[in-house]
């Protein structure tokens, strides 16, 4: 595996998340300030070239997994194209979106076609009124004629859908989840909810792992734990004769760094090597000056190298200045 991709704690990332839009069609409270966020001008944001440039290097020193995000990629007009270059990358076994599901129905079959493998689809409520509430906008709830529902079953693998869970909002649909997964081979994944800045956060709104694993254990006492492949954010669980499957994305009680081989390109090119650190390299702006493979290889290296074991630990994040979730994977330097 390559030296550039490993760091000082032998961690080798082999997973590579690129954001192709900083965009979104939603405004989720968890993600973003009610405002919104300042948008990046257009030239400073990565092309369809520049993206497969970086994906090819990044394929060519191991990563095997590619996850398109955003803000919403499937907002992005090339994203089925974008697809079906990076299908063509030998060495390449994986190719996920994460969506908010909203253009799915429409896209899916080109996106299928064109070689896409995982897609994680997030949804937060099965109550449409409480949808509209939590993504400040109207209509697109997940029962509506947008479809997600359909999209949800088609069987690519199994569908995963990321449920963030706040306390006061859907908590109480725990159950009503898991419900979901007898008859659907779908991996509904709770994830304990994190703070950015904009998005509200507080410790009383999170409601942790060992909460959702209680409530759900005095329903289901038969739950069983799943062996779970190296480097997954979640820790997965199964009601003996379901068809599915639930799990939990605990970065907050537990955090899963120790195992991490994740790495981002932001929308404007930044190389993110923690989603809870600020320090970024713009790649974009070594790509344009022109640098070899090598000169950005050895600066991809660097940056690597210096990614710290964990993240600072449940409470200090929740103190420091970190961007909006939408941001995350966007701009150049944070402040
Ligand atoms: P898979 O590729 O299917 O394993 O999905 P994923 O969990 O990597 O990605 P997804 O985009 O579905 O993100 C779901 C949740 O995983 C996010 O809300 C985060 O809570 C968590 N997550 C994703 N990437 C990271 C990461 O690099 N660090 C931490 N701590 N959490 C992450
Ligand atoms: N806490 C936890 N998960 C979040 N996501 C966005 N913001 C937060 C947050 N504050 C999730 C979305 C999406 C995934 C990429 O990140 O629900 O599924
Ligand atoms: Fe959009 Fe996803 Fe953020 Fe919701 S969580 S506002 S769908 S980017």
């Amino acid at each position: 595996f390559s030296a550039f991709l490993t760091d000082s704690f032998g961690r080798q990332h082999s997973y590579l998340r690129i954001s192709l839009t900083e965009r979104c069609n939603l405004r989720c409270q968890y993600c973003m300030p009610e405002e919104g966020v300042p948008l990046t001008p257009k030239a400073d944001l990565l092309t369809t070239e520049e993206i497969l440039t970086l994906a090819r290097l990044f394929v060519k020193e191991g990563v095997n997994k590619i996850r398109l995000t955003g803000g919403e990629p499937l907002i992005r007009p090339d994203v089925v194209d974008i697809v079906a270059q990076l299908r063509r990358l030998e060495g390449l076994r994986t190719i996920g979106v994460t969506t908010n599901g909203i253009n799915l129905a429409r896209l899916l079959p080109q996106l299928q076609k064109a070689g896409l493998s995982a897609i994680n689809i997030s949804l937060d409520t099965l109550v449409p009124a409480k949808f509209e509430f939590i993504v400040r906008r109207k209509g697109n709830h997940p029962t509506g004629e947008h479809g997600w529902g359909t999209a949800l079953m088609v069987p690519l693998s199994l569908g995963q859908v990321n449920c963030v869970v706040m306390r006061g909002l859907n908590e109480d649909e725990l159950l009503d989840f898991v419900a979901l997964t007898e008859g659907l081979p779908l991996d509904v994944r709770f994830i304990e909810y994190m703070p950015f800045d904009g998005n509200k956060w507080n410790f009383k709104k999170m409601v942790s792992y060992k909460e959702m694993l209680d409530t759900i254990r005095q329903q289901w006492p038969e739950l069983e734990r799943l062996p779970e492949e190296e480097s997954s954010t979640a820790k997965a669980f199964r009601i003996p004769g379901f068809q599915g499957q639930i799990s939990f994305i605990t970065s907050m009680s537990e955090h899963f760094c120790g195992t991490c081989n994740r790495l981002r390109i932001t929308a404007d090119g930044n190389l993110k090597v923690c989603l809870f650190g600020n320090s970024e390299v713009s790649l974009r702006d070594h790509l344009r000056a022109g640098a070899s493979e090598q000169e950005l290889l050895r600066i991809i290296g660097a940056a690597v190298g210096r990614k710290k074991r964990q993240h600072a630990g449940m409470f200090n994040i929740s103190q420091m200045k970190n961007r909006p979730m939408i941001l995350i994977e966007l701009f150049s330097m944070f402040q």
